[in-house]
């Protein structure tokens, strides 16, 4: 029994904030942005609107796509890091909005890499036939936690959803999931304290995103790398045997590293960078979403999926679309 992705959806804020719109803000340019990172813009929620209204509208396509009703799905899981509510789950909130009755309802924390932990999660309650048909969703509105005088962070991120349905099949769809996480690099890329740490900070709202850009950028690189190997060891692939890298979309000059790690031509890999920013956990099914839809994915081909993230955590999923 494999888990396949049946149906895919995405959703991103209709507000644009250019470059040029952080010029403004902090003392920044269009040229190092796009030469450190490769972003041009990112898309942010207006006030109002939250990560629940975002992950609704992508499961809602992603849904429509697998030709799937609320009756159907009967496990439900949101990877973010910018949960409407301390609680209950975003996931709870959505299941409600979606009519979707009695059935598991969770998040999954694991920042930028949420959405890999979330699929193999997943992949593990189809195989063990505790579920037969998932929704699977990374949304953030992670603009939030931004601090718009950081210009070392708040030029990085945007805010959307992705999301998936998952099925067991008889047909092969995920062949293998690749876990990691290393709570020794916590505070490299990290919020400045939150409800239990800093508790008067947490209700001022004055916890932020704090990076040491450089110091994640190397680990990312390398430990990006060996996941590459990791996955391909595992399943007994050649580099050539992958059709399309579905990254998580940090940095440009991550994903050529990636890229060139696995000889594969800029042209099959999916980028989203320059539009949508770091989107953390919505990043890969956003990026999966615009490939499907626009029909460079195509059913039958082999993806690689690779996230690395705050903690750190890392990991893969490889998958038969
Ligand atoms: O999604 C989770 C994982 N996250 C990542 O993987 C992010 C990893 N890191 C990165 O993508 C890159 O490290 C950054 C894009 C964050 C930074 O790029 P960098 O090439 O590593 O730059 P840097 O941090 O070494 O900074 C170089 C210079 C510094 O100035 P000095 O000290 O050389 O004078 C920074 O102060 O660039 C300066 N700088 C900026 N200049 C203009 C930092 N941010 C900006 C900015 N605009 N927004």
């Amino acid at each position: 029994m494999y888990s396949r992705i049946v149906g895919t959806g995405s959703y991103l804020p209709e507000k644009i904030m250019t470059n040029h719109d952080l010029e403004k803000l902090v003392e920044t340019s269009d040229e190092w942005i796009v030469e450190r990172t490769g972003i041009k813009q990112r898309h942010i929620a207006p006030e109002g609107v939250t990560t629940c209204d975002l992950a609704e509208q992508a499961a809602r396509k992603a849904m429509e796509a697998a030709q799937v009703s609320p009756s159907d799905i009967d496990l439900i899981v949101v990877a973010t890091t910018s949960a409407d509510r301390v609680f209950p789950s975003t996931a709870c909130l959505l299941q409600d909005r979606l009519d979707v009755r009695n059935c598991p309802a969770f998040d999954i924390q694991a920042v930028c890499t949420g959405f890999v932990y979330a699929l193999a999660t997943v992949d593990k309650f189809i195989k063990t036939g505790a579920a037969k048909c998932a929704l699977v969703v990374g949304a953030e509105t992670l603009s939030r936690l931004l601090d718009w005088t950081d210009r070392t962070t708040c030029v990085l991120f945007g805010d959307g959803a992705g999301a998936v349905i998952v099925k067991a099949s008889e047909e092969p769809g995920i062949l293998s999931t690749h876990l990691h996480a290393n709570g020794q690099y916590k505070d490299l890329l990290t919020v400045n304290g939150g409800i239990s740490e800093t508790p008067d900070d947490f209700r001022a709202g004055r916890n932020y995103i704090k990076m040491k850009g450089n110091e994640v950028f190397k680990v990312a690189v390398n430990t990006l790398g060996e996941i590459v190997d990791e996955t391909l060891a595992a399943n007994r692939m050649e580099k050539s045997d992958i059709d399309w890298l579905v990254p998580h979309q940090a940095n440009i000059r991550i994903i050529n590293a990636t890229a060139k790690k696995l000889r594969m031509p800029m042209d099959r890999v999916v980028t989203t960078v320059d539009r949508h920013g770091n989107t953390s956990a919505a990043s890969i099914p956003l990026a999966f979403d615009v490939a499907v839809r626009d029909g460079r994915i195509q059913r039958g081909e082999t993806i690689l999926m690779e996230a690395f993230g705050g903690g750190f955590t890392w990991g893969s999923v490889l998958l038969k679309y």
